[in-house]
C-alpha cells in the first residue's frame, strides 16, 4: 500500500533526516555559560526507510540528537537507536513492519525505543511508548550498547517515562499491554541496577497508558479509559476508542508495594499523556499534569487549528488532582486554559513539591507542534512565556541547574528549534529565571532536525 496523501509527520518540521553527523565548535549567537557542562539529548522518530502504509508520528525508528556543552562551546551529534527491528530492516533493505494505523500483522509492532531517554545508574536508556526492552546507549557517542534487562530479571518490558527518584536513585517504571495479560506491571530498580519489584497490577480492562508519577513514598499508576476497540481488534483492525463514560482511575501504591496495596481513586473521565510531578501534602497525594478532557477528534473541527496525532486530538491543559488517603476524597481543578504539553520540572524535585513547570505551548496547527515555552509558577498561579519567532517550532525543554544555584529555577532551559522554510535548526539556552529575555545563547546545528519527543540532560 502506498501513502495516498502527504503525511504531515513526514514533511516540513517533521521530515526525517538521512544522515548521522558529528560536529564541534558550532556557531553561537550570544554566550554559552561556561558552567553549562553536559549533554542535551532528544529522542525523535526518524524512519530509516519510507514507511509502508499509513505512517503515524509514533511509529518512526528512534534517533537521538545530542547537543554537548563544555567551556562555553557546543557540539552536535545524532545517531539512530539500533534496535533489533532497526537492524533487521537494515539487513533487509526495506521496512518489515507497519505501524499502528495499519491492520495487525503477525510480527506485531516494531520496538523502536524512540520515545524517551532516562539516565540511571550511569546508564542512558532509550524507552518505547508501547513498552519494549530498554536499550542502553553510550551517552558520549550515542552508540547502541544493547538491551538492558537488569541482570535478566525484567519480567516483560518497560514503558517510556520511567522516573528516577533523585533522593534514592531508584528507577520506578510501569509496563502495560493492550493485547496480552497482565494489562499492567509495576516495577522498581535500585540505584545500582538491581530489580527490586516487577509486580502484576490487576486492571479490569486493557488501556493505553503513557506515564507514571512518583512521590517520596508512593507511585501513581494511571488507568485512563483509552484503548483499542476490542471488537475490531479481534478482527485484526486497530481503532482507538475512548470511553468518556468511564472514570479516570489513579492507583496509589507504596514505592515497593504490591497489587493488593494499590488504592484506586476515581476522577472525571480524561486522558493524559504526561504527568508533571506529584508530591505528598499531609493526608493528600497531589498530582499535576497535562489533562486532555476528550481525546477523540470532533468532526466539525475542520479549521486545522487543533493539534491531532492522527486519531487523537491534543488539547491538554495544566491540571491538578488531590487524592486524600484518609477520606478517599478526590479534588480536581484546571489551572490554566492555554494548551501545553511535554512538561518538565527541575528533576531534583521529582516526587516533591515543585514550584515551576516548563511547558511547551501547543501551536494552532493540525499537527502537534510547539510555538513557545511557558514557565508556570504553580504557587503564584502565574506564568511567563517565551514565544518563538515566526516559523520556528520546538519540543520538550530540559532544565539543568546552575552549579551552586540558590533557587529552584536557578539554571538553564535547553531545547532545539526547527524552521522548515529555512531548513535550519538551532539549540537554545534560556535563563530559567527569565524566559521573556529570550535565549542567552543560540547554537546553529549542522542540519535541520525533526521535531522530536522527550529529552534528557546528562551531566
Ligand atoms: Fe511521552
Amino acid at each position: 500500500m502506498t501513502n495516498a496523501r502527504p503525511n504531515l509527520y513526514l514533511m516540513g518540521e517533521h521530515e526525517p533526516v538521512a544522515r548521522e553527523l558529528e560536529a564541534s565548535e558550532l556557531k553561537v549567537k550570544g554566550t554559552i555559560p561556561r558552567e553549562l557542562e553536559g549533554a542535551f539529548l532528544r529522542a525523535s522518530p526518524n524512519p530509516q526507510f519510507p514507511p509502508e502504509g499509513r505512517y503515524h508520528w509514533f511509529d518512526g525508528d528512534g534517533m537521538v540528537h545530542g547537543l554537548r556543552f563544555r567551556d562555553g562551546k557546543a557540539g552536535y551529534l545524532n545517531k539512530w537507536i539500533r534496535t533489533e527491528g532497526f537492524e533487521a530492516e537494515r539487513a533487509a533493505g526495506k521496512p518489515l513492519w507497519t505501524g499502528i494505523m495499519e491492520p495487525v500483522k503477525a510480527n506485531g509492532l516494531k520496538d523502536t525505543a524512540n520515545t524517551d531517554l532516562v539516565f540511571h545508574d550511569g546508564k542512558l536508556l532509550a524507552l518505547w511508548w508501547m513498552c519494549g526492552t530498554p536499550y542502553q546507549l553510550d551517552p558520549r557517542t550515542l552508540a547502541t550498547l544493547g538491551p538492558e534487562r537488569f541482570g535478566g530479571k525484567l519480567v516483560r518490558s518497560m514503558s517510556a517515562h520511567a522516573k528516577v527518584d533523585p533522593r534514592t536513585g531508584e528507577l520506578v517504571f510501569f509496563d502495560y499491554s493492550i493485547v496480552r495479560k497482565p494489562w499492567m506491571r509495576y516495577g522498581v530498580v535500585s540505584r545500582t541496577g538491581e530489580l527490586l519489584r516487577d509486580e502484576v497490577i490487576e486492571l479490569p480492562t486493557p488501556h493505553i497508558q503513557h506515564d507514571i508519577a512518583i512521590t517520596e513514598r508512593y507511585s501513581i499508576l494511571m488507568d485512563l479509559p483509552l484503548g483499542w476497540d476490542q471488537a475490531l481488534l479481534a478482527q485484526g483492525k486497530r481503532r482507538i476508542g475512548f470511553d468518556k463514560d468511564s472514570p479516570a482511575r489513579f492507583g496509589i501504591i507504596p514505592r515497593l508495594g504490591t497489587n493488593a496495596e494499590v488504592r484506586w481513586f476515581e476522577a472525571k473521565s480524561c486522558y493524559m499523556y504526561h504527568t508533571i510531578n506529584a508530591y505528598e501534602a499531609g493526608d493528600e497525594v497531589v498530582l499535576v499534569g497535562c489533562r486532555v478532557g476528550d481525546p477523540i477528534p470532533k468532526d466539525q473541527r475542520t479549521d486545522g487549528k487543533v493539534a491531532r496525532l492522527e486519531f487523537i486530538e491534543l488539547v491538554p491543559h495544566l491540571y491538578r488532582w488531590r487524592f486524600n488517603l484518609e477520606t478517599g476524597a478526590v479534588h480536581e481543578e484546571q489551572l490554566d486554559d492555554v494548551a501545553t504539553e511535554f512538561p518538565r520540572v527541575n528533576d531534583a524535585l521529582a516526587g516533591t513539591k515543585a514550584r515551576y513547570s516548563y511547558n511547551p505551548r501547543v501551536a494552532p496547527r493540525p499537527d502537534l507542534m510547539f510555538d513557545g515555552l511557558v514557565k508556570y509558577d504553580l504557587e503564584q498561579k502565574t506564568s511567563t512565556t517565551y514565544a518563538y519567532a515566526k516559523g520556528w517550532f520546538g519540543s520538550e525543554a530540559v532544565f539543568t541547574a546552575r552549579p551552586g544555584g540558590t533557587s529552584e529555577d536557578d539554571g538553564w532551559l535547553v531545547t532545539c528549534l526547527t524552521n522548515a522554510a529555512e531548513q535550519r535548526s538551532v539549540g537554545i539556552v534560556l535563563d530559567a529565571r527569565d524566559l521573556e529575555a529570550g535565549p542567552v545563547a543560540t547554537v546553529e546545528l549542522p542540519q535541520r532536525i525533526p521535531i522530536g519527543f522527550h529529552t534528557c540532560w546528562v551531566p
